[in-house]
């Protein structure tokens, strides 16, 4: 199979476009002949080996497994011996182990992580949804009419799931991001924005019911402030440093301060993807591309991704036949 291949870490330019074996499902496995696969913030982290995250379960010096790519869309090939729910010619999404494996044109993976595409929506655009859409259902769960919901990183891959679900939800939504996304932030349905290069959202007082922190930089004992009462801060993503103290000492900030501080950690499931696919039937989102390249174009996709300039999903396309 023709595949984009990473020997290391580093700028896109370490991926080229190759050929590897054809993946062979065991008999707990599916191969899927990918249709699509979008790019996240963990492809950017996955590439660059940073933060030091990327390389804990992805390999120290190098990548365990040479093909990028998490979100992918596509048609079952071949079914293992014992796999019974679904079958040739199926069409499914979802998002892969390890967020590895996406950017070629077969990829052998567990049916458990994948779900059925939802009807009506192409290949391109369900590709754009698993990692993205389950941040944003966990993240913004128990969110009601009224609330007060900051978003940091809101111009990012789940970022823009993020707002969207907060206002399907009736929030009051301040997203934060560079200055020059604003315009994008108000589009999507933001209702404030901040430039995180001139404010510090985190000199508020008392202001948000939900903080959803996809970039974190700050420790639980500053984020917090910014909380009202009964208030939760949920870490996605950001420094490693900052990932290990939100994790251990975070829940013991919130419980002094009658708040929750803390990792939001999303499982990959069937379930949880059914979840997603059910708020897209309820049209609480859609998801909104930036631009498709063909899968072997992935370098190019890669850096647009790495200089922050989208405007919604990249994804990457293998044309049928
Ligand atoms: N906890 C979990 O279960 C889980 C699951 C999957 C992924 N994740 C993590 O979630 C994180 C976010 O993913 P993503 O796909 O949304 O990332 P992303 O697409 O890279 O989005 C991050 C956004 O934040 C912006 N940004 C950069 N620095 C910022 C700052 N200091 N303050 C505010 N905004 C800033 C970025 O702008 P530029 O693009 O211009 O830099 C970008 O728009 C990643 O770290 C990923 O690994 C967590």
């Amino acid at each position: 199979m023709q595949a984009v291949i990473q020997d290391r870490y580093g700028s896109a330019d370490v991926v080229r476009w190759g050929e590897l074996p054809d993946p062979v499902p065991a008999d707990d496995e599916i191969l899927l002949r990918v249709r699509a696969v979008s790019l996240n913030g963990s492809d950017r982290e996955n590439l660059a080996g940073r933060p030091a995250y990327a390389r804990w379960t992805n390999g120290l010096r190098r990548p365990r497994n040479p093909v990028p790519g998490s979100d992918v869309a596509g048609v079952v090939a071949a079914v293992g011996r014992r796999v019974t729910e679904y079958a040739w010619g199926d069409q499914l999404y979802g998002e892969l182990a390890g967020y590895r494996g996406g950017m070629a044109e077969l990829v052998a993976t567990r049916p458990k992580l994948l779900a059925r595409k939802p009807d009506g929506l192409s290949f391109v655009e369900a590709a754009a949804i698993p990692q993205a859409g389950g941040i944003a259902r966990r993240a913004t769960a128990g969110v009601r009419p009224g609330d007060a919901v900051l978003v940091n990183g809101a111009g990012g891959a789940g970022g823009v799931f993020v707002v969207g679900l907060a206002k399907h939800a009736g929030a009051e939504v301040t997203a934060v991001d560079r200055g020059d996304k604003a315009d994008f932030l108000n589009e999507i349905g933001a209702d404030h924005t901040i430039d995180f290069a001139k404010d510090d959202w985190a000199d508020e007082r008392g202001r948000y019911d939900l903080i959803v922190d996809l970039v974190a930089e700050r420790s639980p004992f500053r984020v917090h402030h910014a909380l009202r009462p009964g208030g939760r801060y949920a870490m996605l993503g950001g420094r490693a440093r900052i990932l290990l103290g939100t994790a251990s000492l975070g829940p013991l900030v919130g419980r002094v301060h009658g708040k929750r501080v803390g990792v939001l950690v999303v499982p990959q499931s069937r379930a949880e993807l059914e979840s997603v696919s059910a708020l897209i039937r309820q049209g609480a989102f859609t998801p909104r591309i930036d631009s498709v390249y063909p899968l072997h174009d992935a370098k190019a996709a890669l850096a647009r991704l790495a200089a922050g300039d989208s405007r919604g999903k990249i994804v990457l396309e293998v044309p049928e036949g």
